[in-house]
């Protein structure tokens, strides 16, 4: 897309809004991110010199901020998992004043859509003060970050026009999923997971839930269009899901909204939960399904009115809304689609301006 930009990747077209043109277009933007980063053979294809990189690296730092943040979070598990790499993940505001202690090689890995924003480049700025490499993981290549590191890899998303990011949240997980597996290659570790044939079927899983609105909109109304606030459960890679999903409503509806992880209720959140409070669970993961089974009844019992996103496999009778099943690393892709859609209508039930919400930019030139 870099070298042809189609109008119609800048005009809404028949879409109300270019945040629901841009939900949409995540199945597109996963088979394009196929493309790009396969070979003739169908292998893997990944700059030799980032590979080197990661092999070389005894811990990566990931820093990011608002929905990218978010994607360096999944991005976090898929390295330490696939790759074994420890990884950290930081909000490039407070990595400024409070910087860990660095490991003897570290790597840092820049995630930013726009590859402007202030805050991540200040962060960029030091690392190279102290002689350490950098690679941008961003949606516009020859942007400041991109062309500041010494690596880039591209999200190839095409343009993202809503303040409020959705495709490139997936491009960004979706293109850490093949660095964590080149990563594992270039160390020799065994896998037994394609990312581009899982990713094949992400794309199509996408497409599914994009043909729900119609349900996503009624839990939309259901649950928001009244609410002052809502709350988002979830445990391991779900809960990530879950800070993503209350930022994108946060963001869009104006409704306050925390993600918070399961097990973490019984330690005070809890005592928020009242008569009608709207809690949407996510339930992806199996090794920890029935505890977050446990959290829904808990709150349930003091009132809250829920609603349950699991996953096929993993579903009980009275869930929402039911995922197609995709390989366990990459739930995030597609659970998040049904929170984009949810916070969408929400918005559009409360009459905000949903592709320019107040106080915000699509991207922040400043500290
Ligand atoms: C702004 C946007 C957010 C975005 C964040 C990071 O605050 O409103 O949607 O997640 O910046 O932007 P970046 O371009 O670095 O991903």
């Amino acid at each position: 897309y870099t070298a042809e930009l189609d109008a119609s990747d800048i005009e809404k077209g028949t879409y109300p809004h270019f945040m629901l043109k841009e939900i949409d277009e995540q199945p597109f933007v996963m088979r394009n991110i196929i493309n790009q980063y396969q070979n003739e053979n169908g292998d893997l294809k990944l700059d030799d010199d980032i590979r080197a990189a990661m092999k070389d690296a005894d811990r990566v730092y990931i820093i990011a901020c608002g929905t990218s943040y978010h994607a360096g979070l999944v991005g976090k598990q898929l390295i330490e998992n696939i790759a074994n790499i420890p990884v950290e993940a930081h909000i490039a505001s407070e990595f400024v004043y409070n910087m860990p202690l660095l490991s003897q090689k570290p790597l840092f890995i820049f995630i930013s859509q726009s590859g402007e924003t202030a805050d991540s480049r200040a962060v960029l700025v030091e690392v190279k003060r102290l002689g350490h490499k950098a690679l941008t993981i961003t949606n516009v290549p020859g942007s400041t970050l991109s062309r500041e590191a010494n690596y880039t890899l591209n999200l190839y998303a095409g343009p993202e026009i809503a303040v409020a990011s959705t495709k490139a949240y997936t491009a960004q997980i979706a293109v850490l999923a093949i660095l964590a597996v080149d990563s594992a290659r270039a160390k020799g570790i065994e896998l037994d997971f394609n990312p581009l044939q899982e990713l094949a079927i992400v794309a199509n899983a996408m497409e599914v839930l994009c043909d729900q609105k119609e349900e996503m909109e009624k839990i939309a109304r259901e649950f928001l269009a009244v609410t002052r606030n809502a709350f988002f459960i979830g445990r391991a890679a779900d809960f990530y899901v879950c800070l993503e999903a209350a930022l994108k409503l946060k963001e869009i509806s104006y409704i306050q909204a925390e993600g918070f992880a399961g097990g973490e209720l019984k330690h005070g959140t809890i005592a928020l939960i009242e008569d009608g409070t709207p809690v949407i669970a996510l339930a992806t993961q199996e090794h920890v399904n029935l505890s977050i089974r446990g959290n829904v009844k808990e709150v349930a019992a003091r009132g809250a009115y829920t609603c349950v996103i699991s996953m096929d496999g993993l579903q009980e009778e009275g869930d929402r809304v039911v995922l197609p099943k995709i390989h366990p690393y990459l739930t995030p892709l597609v659970s998040v689609l049904p929170m984009q859609l949810i916070s969408y209508y929400a918005a559009l039930h409360r009459d905000c301006d949903v592709d320019k919400p107040r106080n915000l930019a699509k991207s922040v030139t400043v500290e």
